[in-house]
């Protein structure tokens, strides 16, 4: 499973990508809006932070399908690299869907809710549909299972769409997408840094430590093998 930071926050993101395996890094309006930056430097810094090969989703600000593709045409040349345009579930967001994928250009289909409109952005060409878990938790829907329902979906009918499920609160629904096989998840550093968490385990590095020191004391492996 890929994983995916949901952020455009340059530090954060350098940090994340210091420590943890991460694949690439999502945005969306609301995310970049959050940083009350100058836009263009934005997204120039967060590709020179991840590099050409990773992948950066950035999400169209346009609601017509030749404007959404006049946009992605535009961000793509701007960023470069492995780059998806984020397209919300509409009637022209499928439109501009088959038409920039003639163009060459990758497409997440975002905002995804039913499984439905995760299987026609499929047969529309997307490369990813971003389902949205929980905010249906919130809606008392259940987000794991419509992911869960969506990657078998996706499957049966033999589509190359991949599936990047967004909106997490809990490392359980994490878990339970993934089980199912889930492609990619896109999440919060904050909210990455959860998925390694366990009490247990800082437990054990004490104890390790603590029997280590009663035998050595302060000395290293390093110490004892100069
Ligand atoms: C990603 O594509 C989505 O925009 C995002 O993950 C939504 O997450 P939220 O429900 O926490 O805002």
């Amino acid at each position: 499973m890929l994983y995916v930071l949901d952020t455009a926050n340059i530090d954060r993101i350098r940090e994340c990508i210091e420590y943890y395996p991460v694949d690439g890094v999502t945005t969306n309006p609301t995310i970049i809006s959050k940083e009350n930056s100058n836009f263009p430097a934005l997204i120039k810094g967060i590709r020179e932070v991840i590099g050409p090969d990773r992948m950066l989703h950035i999400q169209t600000t346009e609601q017509t399908a030749d404007k959404i593709i006049k946009e992605a045409v535009q961000l793509k040349e701007f960023v470069g690299g492995d780059f998806y345009i984020k397209i919300p579930i509409t009637a022209d967001g499928l439109k501009a869907t088959s038409a920039l994928k003639k163009m060459g250009i990758k497409v997440t289909e975002t905002a995804i809710f039913t499984q439905q409109q995760a299987l026609i952005a499929a047969r529309a060409g997307a490369d990813f549909v971003a389902p949205y878990v929980n905010r249906l938790d919130n809606i008392v829907s259940d987000g794991v299972n419509v992911v869960v329902e969506i990657v078998s979906l996706l499957k049966s009918n033999c589509c190359d769409t991949k599936v990047l499920a967004a909106s997490f609160k809990t490392v359980e629904q994490v878990h339970k997408i993934s089980l199912a096989g889930t492609h990619a998840v896109t999440m919060t550093p904050e909210f990455f840094k959860t998925l390694i968490y366990h009490p247990m385990t800082l437990y054990a590095i004490d104890d390790f430590m603590a029997d280590w020191q009663n035998a050595y004391g302060e000395k290293k492996i390093s110490d004892l093998l100069k």
